[in-house]
């Protein structure tokens, strides 16, 4: 087996499959195209190749995860790997996994097709798409990384904290994350303007929470504005403590802060975790070993 990737993420991934490593190196031309090398070319032949491509903060963006993605494959293909299988723990354009307005593409689904058509599996960690039904098949799977969080959070030995989905569409796992480590939930419905972007909540005052310790989780972070705004309607719940949990955080600017998501809310809660599948330095709970626990026992 043998695993390329060009981060630290991807060695470690290495290791927990006992697998080898071999390193991919990337550079950027002038004009904007990625260029790619594998460095060890010669090793792939009759072996398993699992190909990471993972975000970094000031790295690749979701358009050069996909070009590396499919660039990748033909190569690997070229080299005779016995199969290959992509890890994409952050599934780029995931989020448009539905024709909301008349005449919207939905991007996931041409990505989905792509992708598969040139790996035999393709592996997303808690992709919005998650929850489509059919969309899941022997070809493209997707982990659920509440579980890795699920074990990060046992260990902090809370007394009956309160969950909060800043979002509905995060509650089921909310429900779990609650219940796994002996707490409660409180969902706030948020409802966003699909041709202005704007977004209103159901909920604009919590009940008083003193003395208690208040989870909010949701399952991307993207301008940061929704954590944020959650963030702020818990601070005058009087909690003990609040900690801010997502899978995906992503470090995009905020136009309306003037500044980048994880600068607007590192600080804004006693603590805040990240998962992970893309580079920040708030990721501090990894999906490794699901990932390597997953593929060990499908690929
Ligand atoms: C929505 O479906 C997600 O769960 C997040 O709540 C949302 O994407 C966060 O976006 P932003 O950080 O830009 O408010």
């Amino acid at each position: 087996m043998i695993v390329l990737g060009r981060d630290l993420f991807s060695r470690k991934l290495a290791e927990e499959l006992k697998a080898e490593f071999v390193e991919v190196f990337h550079k950027k031309f002038p004009d904007g195209e990625y260029y790619f090398r594998i460095s060890e070319p010669d090793k792939l032949k009759g072996r398993k190749a699992f190909v990471v491509v993972r975000r970094t903060m000031n790295n690749l963006d979701q358009n050069g995860m996909i070009i590396e993605s499919l660039l990748l494959a033909d190569k690997i293909k070229g080299l005779e790997a016995e199969k290959s299988c992509l890890v994409l723990p952050y599934m780029p354009y995931a989020r448009q996994d539905k024709e909301f307005l008349k005449g919207e593409v939905v991007s996931v689904k041409t990505l989905r097709d792509m992708l598969t058509e040139k790996y035999d599996l393709v592996l997303n960690v808690t992709s919005h798409d998650l929850r489509k039904e059919g969309w899941i098949n022997e070809k493209a799977y997707n982990i659920d990384a509440t579980d890795s969080i699920i074990e990060f959070f046992r260990k902090m030995n809370f007394k009956d904290p309160i969950v909060i989905a800043p979002d509905m569409t995060a509650s089921e796992n909310v429900e779990r994350l609650a219940k796994a480590i002996g707490g409660n939930t409180l969902a706030v419905e948020k409802k966003r303007d699909y041709n202005t972007g704007h977004i209103t909540s159901n909920i604009t005052k919590l009940p008083n929470f003193s003395g208690q310790e208040l989870i909010i989780f949701d399952d991307i972070c993207s301008t940061g504005g929704t954590l944020y705004k959650a963030i702020g309607l818990t601070k005058k719940a009087k909690a003990r403590k609040i900690i801010a949990v997502v899978i995906h955080l992503l470090d995009v600017y905020n136009e309306k802060f003037g500044k980048n998501s994880v600068e607007l809310i590192e600080n804004s809660a006693d603590e805040f975790h990240a998962t992970d599948t893309i580079e920040t330095p708030l990721s501090d709970i990894s999906v490794i070993g699901q990932i390597g626990d997953f593929l060990k026992k499908n690929f």
